[in-house]
């Protein structure tokens, strides 16, 4: 008997990291695969669906500008009650600690269908950082059934909370199979660079960071361009209003800084590969980076992946003006510090997170 397997995509980086997961799920003769795309993000869902190859069976088309936290999730609960009840799945796959997860997490329970909660266990303990994720993640996680966790540090958070260790299964990251499948590829930056100088790559959106906090990164940025004149800087920029008029006001006018639209998954591995250097807030991206042996400093107070930090290839420096643009010039400057942080590893997968999470599908389903 065929098993119906919803699997669930809001915003860019459940896209990619769900994607490995679809596609694997694909070829399984007992699995009906059904996609559902609530588009909480629009455009670099598109993206990442378009470049995968993989075409949502439902689309919410939800994404509104600027949406509020509160009215996206009471819309995607509304809208979940009628796809529940038509599709009726077996099972549904949510990966991460978007508003999307969190929402038909909840709804799912509602209707008594089990979920399978891809990149579970991953915790700062800290309910405001980052925010919401925190919140979403604990909250998909006392829901889920199936928790595949990527490293044997998110299995333990787990544990912590009194998961069963019988409903936790470590797969590694998922993002790493997206990454070695495209990172295979030819890729085109397809945005013309100095190949004399070095790049620095930024990427920038959590909420906690809104305001003050997003301005001083902003400004701290500034300054490390206008102090390396020899060093050029790429930062696509996030759409969300917040992040995006900010960093148009304080970096458009930087003239080694290049500010661009949301680079599509291809292109934006070719920039993390030609990149000396990498500045972020994203999750993904700390990921990913240590896997391509790029250094990275992350623009936020707290992670919940400790693991690239404590091999020392990562390191926190937080929203700081002071400490942003001294960390980032040392690495600019100092090659012994730059090849102590340059070193390729890959704690958070090896590319075979979801053939894993597929055999314990199939396992449990047969
Ligand atoms: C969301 C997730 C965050 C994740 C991030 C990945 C929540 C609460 N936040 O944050 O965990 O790290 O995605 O990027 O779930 N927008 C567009 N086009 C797009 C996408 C977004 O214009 O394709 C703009 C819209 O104005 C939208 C706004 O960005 O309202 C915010 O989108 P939203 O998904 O609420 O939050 P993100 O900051 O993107
Ligand atoms: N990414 C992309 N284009 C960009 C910036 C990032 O394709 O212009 C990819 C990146 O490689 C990673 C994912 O998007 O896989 C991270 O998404 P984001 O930073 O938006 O979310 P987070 O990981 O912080 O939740």
């Amino acid at each position: 008997m065929k098993r119906k397997i919803l699997c669930v995509v809001g915003t860019r980086p459940e896209a990619i990291k769900m994607a490995p997961v679809i596609l694997a799920l694909k070829n399984e003769p007992w699995a009906d695969v059904r996609v559902l795309a609530t588009a909480q993000h629009r455009h670099m869902l598109d993206q990442v669906m378009s470049f995968f190859g993989i075409k949502q069976d439902i689309d919410l088309d939800i994404m509104r500008p600027n949406q509020a936290l509160t009215t996206l999730t009471a819309r995607l609960l509304l809208e979940m009650d009628g796809v529940l009840n038509a599709e009726k799945p077996d099972i549904v796959l949510v990966q991460g600690d978007t508003t999307t997860v969190m929402t038909v997490a909840l709804a799912c329970f509602y209707h008594r269908i089990p979920i399978g909660h891809v990149e579970a266990g991953l915790r700062t303990w800290d309910m405001q950082n980052p925010f919401p994720e925190e919140a979403n993640r604990v909250i998909a996680g006392k829901l889920a059934r199936w928790h595949f966790a990527p490293t044997e540090g998110s299995r333990q958070n787990l544990l912590r909370e009194g998961v069963p260790d019988s409903d936790i299964i470590v797969t590694g990251n998922t993002v790493i199979d997206a990454l070695l499948m495209t990172a295979a590829k030819d890729l085109e930056l397809g945005i013309e660079l100095d190949p004399n100088k070095r790049l620095v790559l930024v990427t920038s959106h959590r909420r906690e960071n809104f305001g003050e906090p997003f301005r001083n990164i902003c400004r701290a940025l500034r300054t490390l361009a206008e102090n390396n004149p020899d060093v050029q800087f790429l930062y696509p920029v996030h759409p969300n209003p917040n992040v995006k008029d900010v960093a148009h006001e304080l970096l458009g006018p930087v003239s080694n800084f290049v500010l661009c639209d949301p680079l599509e998954y291809a292109p934006f591995v070719a920039a993390m590969k030609r990149a000396y250097l990498i500045l972020t807030d994203s999750g993904g991206v700390q990921e990913e980076a240590p896997a391509l042996g790029k250094p990275v400093l992350v623009l936020r107070e707290e992670t919940e992946r400790p693991e690239a930090v404590e091999f020392g290839v990562v390191k926190l420096v937080g929203s700081n003006y002071d400490v942003i643009v001294s960390e980032a010039q040392r690495l600019l400057d100092d090659e012994a510090a730059y090849r102590e942080m340059a070193r390729g590893v890959s704690p958070y997968g090896d590319g075979h997170g979801a053939e894993r999470i597929v055999n314990s599908l199939r396992e449990y389903f047969n």
